[in-house]
């Protein structure tokens, strides 16, 4: 399939209402998108990125009105989150509608909901026939794309198109938060950070769960991701390291000597924007070892540090 490359929202808009699969920019990473409408291009978005099929897509949306379209029910803290942080870099798990394909939400009782809010998403998203599910745009277990040239390196020739945007300003997916059961739980942390959802939401606790039980809270969080082909070693300030042969380095503290590649962050934003573009960047500079600061997980922190570990390979914290 020739994979057509634009930046017109309209060209864009017609292809997946056609039925047919595009990725999108949007603040946090990009997203693979098709049309709810269209249940046979859900399956398309599953083949191309290689995901296995019990891993639910997240719905995203322009407006309140195709929110209840989705969802069957909004509890208070979702009203009170939706409030203050919609649209934005926010997904909330509500209890769904019938009519949301079970292909979506891979046969679960609930819908993860995102209402964007990067100005070529949101045309984009008006110009749908209806709300999108997108997965982020990448090759399952792959760091996420925060370009279209990621976008393009990983999926030319096996979605039908890719409406170009700018870079992904925060880097890092969505925050999501549970707010099917009695209290919300944090069930990945992202920009919108557990202090700030704490502000408006108080009773918010941390999911404790590993995603490995039989019936996990987010079943995403079983499977490895975000890896780099490099071997990711934790470090802290504190650590000597001496650097490995073919190594680089990403973290806000001074790199290390003897990395070959390194990439010196002023902020956790900077930090949490730069990471999944840096572990591409090593892949294709051949960096065989990759030392990345560890943050203690307090606000964006929390973020980053539940991507390192995953992409190491460790369990989240
Ligand atoms: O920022 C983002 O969230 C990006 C952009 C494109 O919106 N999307 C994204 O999608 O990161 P994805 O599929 O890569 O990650 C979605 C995560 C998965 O771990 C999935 O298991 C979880 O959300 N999820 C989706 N629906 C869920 C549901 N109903 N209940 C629990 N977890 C859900
Ligand atoms: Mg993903």
């Amino acid at each position: 399939m020739q994979t057509i490359l634009t930046d017109s929202t309209e060209e864009a808009a017609r292809i997946l209402n056609s039925g047919c699969v595009v990725a999108f920019p949007t603040e946090t990473v990009y997203g693979l998108g098709a049309c709810i409408c269209h249940p046979e291009a859900i399956g398309k978005i599953f083949q191309a990125k290689g995901r296995p099929g019990d891993n639910p897509l997240i719905v995203h949306i322009y407006n309140l009105k195709q929110l209840y379209d989705v969802a069957s029910e909004i509890n208070e803290s979702a009203e009170k989150l939706i409030e203050r942080f919609f649209p934005g870099p926010l997904t909330l798990v509500l209890k769904k509608k019938q009519s949301v394909p079970d292909i979506v939400t891979a046969g679960l009782d609930t819908v993860g909901v995102r209402c964007p809010a990067n100005p070529v998403a949101r045309e984009f998203l008006r110009l749908a026939c209806g709300p999108v599910a997108a997965p982020s745009a990448n090759i399952s277990g792959l760091p996420s794309s925060t370009s279209w040239q990621s976008v393009f390196n990983d999926l030319d020739g096996r979605i039908s198109c890719i409406l170009k945007g700018e870079e992904s300003p925060i880097g890092l997916e969505s925050t999501i938060v549970d707010c099917s059961g009695p209290s919300p739980v944090l069930l990945r942390a992202g920009a919108i950070t557990f202090e700030a959802l704490q502000k408006v939401v108080p009773g918010i606790t941390l999911n404790t769960g590993t995603g490995k039980e039989s019936r996990p809270k987010s079943p995403g969080l079983k499977y490895l991701h975000y890896a780099p082909k490099a071997s990711i070693v934790l470090c802290t300030p504190l650590d000597p390291i001496t650097a490995a042969p073919d190594s680089a380095y990403i973290g806000i503290a001074p790199p290390p000597e003897g990395v070959r590649v390194a990439r010196h962050c002023i902020s956790p934003e900077e930090y949490g924007r730069e990471l999944f573009r840096f572990f591409r960047l090593c892949d294709a500079e051949g960096i065989r070892v990759i030392y990345c600061e560890l943050p203690s997980p307090e606000g964006l922190g929390r973020a980053i540090r539940d991507r390192l570990t995953r992409a190491a390979g460790k369990e989240s914290g």
